[in-house]
């Protein structure tokens, strides 16, 4: 089987940095960049330089001092936001200008206040002016899972002739499922039939906790860029989440025939990062990063576990840089790892021994939450081996 490269390009720094309650200072926004490059993603959208002097500034920093990959920054069509992007990303060893405008009839009406070809008018201007300051430029129809397929593709193909590089279907409120977004991307691709050196890009948001699965679907018929954030930060419920989508191409290559570059093992460490910087907490069972998502409870998990970790993990901890396998001792567990928990903590009890201290341990699980390695030394130590 051949594996095609599907190149990531986060926008933590720009659509992450626009979740509710989240500011990052230019400090904490270059630690990101940096950390994004040792995590070797694609393409880093480092912000929106005409939205203020700040995101100004952070983009241009990022672009001179962060070697390496692709920095891109935001601008609309308008030629005042295009130069604004120039500006900042012009010392980057390769700048990307992403510029976009919506296309949905909603966004005509009642945004934009403009017609079809209102639309198309700024698409060619905007595209042109930005292909006319750098070579590698791409093109979002904003709200484009809304719009109407025939104008969609219309836009597109003229964005193409304007000289876009990278076209980005932006499912962007979420609304999109799986099985109709795949279709409508497949759908898309055929009818714009663009030249081959024109990649096809998905940028999938959250709102139906379906911005993975739908970006997954668009892989499947065969676009090679995926937007997406780290710990799925975002306006609203948030943007695809980078670590999911790299690890269902890394875990199920089988099933999609293409995989990112990141170094998988530095996810669980960017996480943290982010997480800490943004003042975003991750949630305990958020899937490759979060606390629990290495933890096994249930007995009958512990001891399929203690035969062979691939009974119940279908990644490995250390693949992602996650600390390692916690078989956590609750009122779930067995008997197996209960032993097996009093052996690491240096107790070789007999079998008596250990149904009394596995009985008396099931006693305080009911009282107690959380069960810790301590708790279980008083009690062996109390009365069990004293006993
Ligand atoms: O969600 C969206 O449509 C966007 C575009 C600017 C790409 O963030
Ligand atoms: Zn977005």
């Amino acid at each position: 089987m051949t594996v095609e490269d599907v190149r990531i390009f986060d926008t933590t720094l720009r659509d992450g940095e626009q979740a509710a309650g989240v500011n990052l200072n230019l400090t904490e926004k270059l630690q990101v960049a940096h950390q994004l490059a040792r995590l070797r993603v694609d393409i880093i959208e480092a912000g929106f330089p005409a939205a203020s002097p700040g995101d100004f500034q952070s983009v241009q920093t990022i672009a001179r001092e962060v070697p390496g990959l692709t920095v891109a920054g935001l601008a609309r069509t308008r030629k005042g936001d295009i130069e604004a992007a120039f500006e900042a990303l012009k010392d980057a060893g390769r700048p990307r200008i992403h510029t976009f405008i919506a296309t949905s009839p909603i966004h005509r009406e009642f945004k934009l206040k403009m017609s079809r070809e209102e639309v198309l008018e700024q698409v060619r201007t905007g595209v042109e002016h930005a292909r006319s300051l750098v070579e590698d430029v791409e093109f979002s129809a904003e709200d484009a899972s809304r719009s109407e397929p025939d104008f969609l593709a219309e836009v597109f193909r003229t964005a193409v002739e304007h000289g876009a590089t990278t076209l980005n279907i932006p499912d962007t409120v979420g609304y999109a499922t799986p099985e109709e977004f795949g279709a409508f991307v497949e759908a898309l691709i055929r009818e714009v039939a663009a030249p081959k050196n024109v990649a096809w890009s998905v940028h999938c948001h959250n709102d139906l906790g379906m911005a993975v699965a739908n970006s997954l679907a668009a892989v499947r018929m065969g676009v090679r860029q995926v937007e997406c954030t780290v710990n799925g930060l975002g306006e609203r419920a948030g943007n695809a989440s980078m670590e999911e989508i790299v690890m269902a191409l890394q875990t199920r290559t089988d099933r999609y025939g293409a995989r990112s570059r990141v170094d998988t093992t530095k996810l669980y460490g960017t996480s943290k990062l982010v997480s800490r910087l943004t003042g975003v907490r991750v949630p305990p069972n958020k899937a490759i990063v979060g606390d629990n998502a290495f933890a096994h409870e249930a007995g009958i998990h512990q001891h399929g576990m203690l035969c062979n970790r691939t009974t119940y993990e279908i990644m490995r901890p250390e693949d992602v840089g996650a600390p390692g396998t916690a078989l956590v001792l609750g009122k779930h567990s067995g008997r197996h790892a209960f032993r097996d928990r009093l052996e690491a903590l240096g107790y070789h009890l007999d079998e008596d021994q250990i149904d009394k201290a596995f009985g008396l341990f099931k006693d305080l699980c009911d009282r107690k939450k959380t069960v810790s390695d301590g708790d279980i030394e008083a009690l062996v130590a109390d009365e069990v081996v004293s006993a």
